[in-house]
């Protein structure tokens, strides 16, 4: 309903202008106009919209909040193309406005939809008001030879959401696997392989990723216990960013057998990711420590190179450092970030010409953003109009409430994860299909299972308010009631059983004439999609699509349940099939936005 929020807002603005001319234009002159905050209605008896703002109006201008309200509505019903799409508005309590769109006018807004690939949500281009951008998401971004833990898989699975969510608007979105394939880990481990596994690090495929992230383990261990180690460690982390030919051998060895793990992981996730690893802003990164010399931010600090900032203080009170350069010459994760926000913001070619960069991150990380933000800005590398948001999340938890871990007390393994999801949903699929004596292929309960599988751990996961820690769940996320993804699958399964018995829509259908409350409820509910995109595309907020999907199934079912539909006559018939295909259609793209499969039978 975003055309008709927009349509209304203008009436308003216009019924303000002459009922309160002077009032209208000095507030102009400030450059602010008078807000009447028109909003969706938060209960549907009061309509489909309301007016918020009389309250605040009424100290401006000086008049009971009831009389304003009154006025407003007066001037509104003067007007011949307000009255052709909203009915008469109703005035609530002290001064609130309640406005309802007139069924006709929705049933045209609906019809439009049919023919609509992007289902009523705007598409943002180069020349227009609503313009694409291009955007970064810096998602997903695990660590070579360690493991990808829970925390990659929330980045993954947000990040990707939103990433695809931005293209779906119009906006230039590019995906970067942000990994750490560089710095004081690959020197701990090339000397630890060099005495345990020589052959590791001359031959492809030696160890595999679980094996990397044992030696890792040792090789750190061995780190903190003997002096002499960690000299060898330092030298040869020294070798690498030098560019030695045997190391950078070793290390692209190293990096390979990561990530065609990592890719395995994704190729199940079905995501798509553009790698540039931390290692690619290594030739920068001297070019910033200059650029902040120049600016006058750098200061030594027991001779490291820091930035102080404000705000930025630890646990005693004292202000602390933003180190950039290490009193030893290395540079830090921070200089990294810093090298990165400066070429994603640079234009072509010598950057990515961003305008939003989006870093998916758990908010650990909040403090570490906000200090590399804030010097990016000091530094005057963030071009006006430009966004630098870290989108942050919290920890996944176990039932208990504690971090999760396996039963043996180990961190999770993702292929383990995933493993168990879809093991789950196959052993629900069997039981569900022997209580209805039904017989399909392993063919059909391989693709059901591992479909529901996936969608569950994603969805649980987007459903969530990201902010909040999450508990992780297999029964709640695999059951078939509630806010979960077998319910939204099942719907969409209901729709597709319907056009399997005949029930496939014809678009010659004349104008539809919907008579029951169920089928109101849904038509409305199908017109808020473009609503509910808009506000993910600039709250980042993904859960707010699962629960519009989850409230729009609701009311499917509802309707489903409560009224007949390849039963009923025409033109019931043509319109009831209208709204299935409608719901259809809007369930599926939404999961797909979600990165979410979906199935014609389950
Ligand atoms: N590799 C980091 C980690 O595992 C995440 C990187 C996020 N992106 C960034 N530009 N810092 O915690």
């Amino acid at each position: 309903m975003h055309n008709i929020y927009l349509k209304l807002n203008k009436h308003i603005q216009t019924a303000l202008d002459s009922a309160f001319p002077e009032e209208a234009a000095h507030a102009k002159k400030e450059g602010n106009l008078l807000n009447p905050q028109l909003a969706k209605a938060t209960k549907p008896e009061f309509g489909d919209f309301q007016i918020n703002g009389v309250f605040s109006l009424a100290k401006t201008l000086r008049k009971p909040p009831r009389q304003i309200a009154e006025i407003i509505v007066k001037q509104l019903v003067k007007s011949d193309d307000f009255n052709s799409f909203c009915l008469p508005p109703e005035i609530a309590g002290p001064g609130f406005i309640n406005l309802t769109i007139q069924n006709n006018y929705l049933t045209k807004e609906l019809i439009s939809l049919l023919t609509d690939e992007h289902l009523g949500v705007p598409f943002a281009t180069e020349n227009s008001d609503d313009k694409s951008e291009s955007v970064i998401v810096d998602f997903s971004s695990p660590n070579i030879a360690k493991e990808m833990h829970v925390g990659h898989l929330r980045s993954t699975i947000i990040g990707d959401s939103l990433a695809r969510i931005l293209s779906f608007r119009g906006h230039n979105v590019l995906r970067l696997n942000h990994v750490g394939d560089w710095g004081t880990q690959f020197g701990m481990l090339i000397t630890h392989l060099k005495r345990v596994a020589p052959q590791a690090l001359e031959k492809a495929n030696v160890v595999d990723l679980g094996d990397l992230v044992e030696f890792y383990r040792q090789a750190k261990k061995k780190f903190d216990e003997d002096e002499y180690f960690q000299t060898c460690s330092r030298e040869e982390v020294v070798k690498l960013q030098k560019g030695n030919n045997e190391s950078l051998q070793a290390w692209k060895l190293l990096c390979a057998q990561s990530r065609k793990e990592f890719q395995n992981i994704y190729d199940r996730l079905d995501i798509d990711l553009c790698e540039r690893g931390e290692s690619f802003y290594n030739p920068f990164l001297s070019d910033v420590v200059e650029d902040l010399q120049k600016s006058g931010l750098l200061v030594q600090d027991a001779g490291a190179q820091c930035v102080f900032l404000d705000g930025f203080k630890g646990k005693d009170g004292n202000p602390l450092p933003i180190i950039v350069k290490k009193r030893d010459g290395g540079f830090n994760y921070a200089t990294t970030d810093l090298a990165a926000i400066r070429y994603r913001l640079k234009s072509k070619p010598n950057g990515d010409g961003a305008s939003r960069v989006i870093y998916v991150t758990d908010s650990g990380q909040a403090s570490h953003f906000a200090g590399v933000f804030q010097i990016a800005n000091l530094a005057k590398w963030v071009p006006q109009g430009c966004l630098l948001e870290h989108v942050p999340f919290g920890l996944v938890q176990g039932e208990d409430g504690k971090k999760l871990k396996t039963r043996s007390g180990k961190t999770i393994r993702l292929k383990d994860l995933l493993d168990e999801a879809i093991e789950r949903a196959k052993a629900d699929l069997e039981r569900r299909l022997l209580e209805e004596g039904r017989v399909e292929s392993q063919e059909f309960i391989a693709k059901v299972s591992t479909t529901i599988g996936i969608a569950a751990v994603k969805y649980a996961d987007l459903s969530q308010n990201r902010i909040t820690n999450y508990q992780f769940s297999f029964n709640k996320m695999l059951s078939l009631q509630g806010n979960t993804a077998p319910y939204l699958l099942y719907a969409l399964v209901r729709i597709a059983g319907i056009n399997r018995k005949g029930g496939n829509f014809d678009l010659k259908l004349t104008y539809p004439q919907f008579t029951e409350p169920q089928e109101w409820a849904l038509v409305r509910e199908i017109l808020k999609f473009d609503d509910v995109i808009l506000e993910v595309e600039k709250e980042l907020l993904p859960n707010r699509l699962c629960t519009y999907l989850f409230e729009l199934s609701q009311i499917f079912n509802r309707f489903y349940d409560q009224l007949p539909i390849l039963k009923s006559n025409e033109p019931s018939l043509s319109c009831r099939l209208m709204l299935c295909r409608l719901t259809g259609d809007i369930l599926r793209k939404g999961l797909h936005l979600l990165g979410i499969s979906t199935l014609e039978r389950m």
